[in-house]
């Protein structure tokens, strides 16, 4: 994250006694990134965070096995199929993946475990409802339109308050606002569709009493369930620049041109060989001849994943896309609007029509995306040829 923060109390300089109120030290913990050569925070723990009583190996779910995208086809996965259960962290269906970043669904009404992913950030966007995310650093209320970030290692929970639905991206490595946003030294540009104001953080310590307390922790070798001797929910107060965060995407300031513009103007954050780009309600292009839906295109180096979160999709009309779709455009095979809709779209203008309210996630990976199974269990097979009719 690019900027600092203080939650709670902490002790004047970094490294220096800070005691109990009956004269014990505080743990500290130093949570950073890339060793010691990146952002990182110091936590200031009641207990030790190191005390763990018990580990458990845990039988990774069948679900999250990928198979390749062949024959090379275009897919269209209907989440809105796929049943309600488990949690935010249980209940991730599989859509897609690679070995830098996976993109999950999930449609929940239980409470999470404690759960520290080790193998990379998470970046769960709220789709529907409104759920608490609880963490070492404090918690943060999401509801529709959230992106809520989740810095690797980061022990947390969440708690749903009635039925939450969620497009879950889960990268190997760090997820981050893109560095041409970023000034040298962090600070969010003006040119940036978005700035720090946007950004919710935890404002205060999050503090529960508990022993024996089992984690999930996920690692590239497997699930393992540590039981912590006291409940990781004890920091009295932290500071730095790495902490979880929610950005909603009615903040993200769309860029227009006369023009069409390319997706690069919705990107939102950027992952290890993978872009994240938020489509949002905006005006249409404006050149008295402009064709305001996109070209047909052939991004040789990407494989796009789009999930449909809300508004119309006039440019998709006649292919079954609907709120919730999600569409998977591979390299190797050319894509762009239904048969009819550019002429279409020429027309709404003519009479019109000056908006558009379309609002998508999509994440471009730079290395071919894999098919997860819960993904293949409600796919529409007859998206591919929507275009040949
Ligand atoms: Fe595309």
């Amino acid at each position: 994250m690019p900027y600092y923060r203080v939650v709670g109390e902490i002790p004047r300089k970094r490294h220096v006694q800070f005691r109990r109120p009956d004269g014990g030290l505080y743990a500290e913990e130093l949570m950073g990134e890339e060793g010691f050569s990146s952002d990182s925070s110091l936590l200031y723990h009641r207990y030790l965070p190191t005390a763990i009583i018990k580990a458990e190996a845990v039988e990774a779910p069948a679900s999250t096995t990928l198979t390749p995208n062949l024959p090379l086809s275009p897919r269209h996965f209907r989440t809105q199929d796929l049943p309600t259960g488990g949690d935010l962290v249980s209940g991730r269906g599989l859509l897609a993946g690679n070995a830098d970043v996976r993109m999950s669904y999930a449609a929940t009404e239980a409470p999470s475990e404690l759960y520290r992913n080790s193998m990379g950030d998470e970046c769960v966007y709220i789709a529907s409802g409104r759920v608490t995310f609880e963490s070492t650093y404090g918690a943060l209320e999401a509801g529709e339109g959230d992106y809520v970030v989740v810095p690797t290692g980061t022990i947390h929970r969440w708690v749903p308050q009635g039925r939450v639905t969620a497009f879950v991206i889960e990268a190997a490595g760090h997820i981050r606002p893109p560095k041409r946003y970023l000034s040298q030294y962090g600070q969010f540009l003006e040119h940036a569709p978005y700035s720090e104001r946007d950004l919710r953080t935890p404002q205060e310590p999050m503090l529960a009493e508990g022993e024996e307390v089992p984690v999930l922790v996920r690692t590239r070798g497997g699930l393992t369930r540590l039981v912590y001797r006291n409940h990781p929910f004890d920091v009295v107060g932290w500071d730095g620049c790495l902490y979880p965060y929610a950005f909603n995407i009615s903040d993200f300031e769309p860029v227009v041109k006369r023009t069409h513009a390319p997706p690069p103007v919705h990107q939102t954050f950027e992952g290890p060989n993978f872009v994240v780009c938020s489509f949002c309600p905006r005006p249409l292009d404006f050149h008295p001849e402009a064709i305001p839906i996109p070209y047909n295109h052939h991004n040789v180096d990407s494989d796009e994943l789009m999930f449909y979160a809300g508004g119309d999709y006039t440019a998709r009309k006649g292919s079954g896309i609907d709120v919730g779709s999600i569409s998977l455009h591979p390299a190797g095979f050319t894509h762009g609007p239904q048969p009819g809709a550019v002429e279409a779209s020429v027309e709404a203008v003519r009479q019109g029509h000056t908006q558009t309210s379309e609002l998508a996630v999509m994440v471009d990976t730079f290395r071919p995306l894999d098919l997860g199974s819960a993904g293949l269990s409600v796919e529409d097979p007859a998206y591919a040829w929507t275009w040949a009719r």
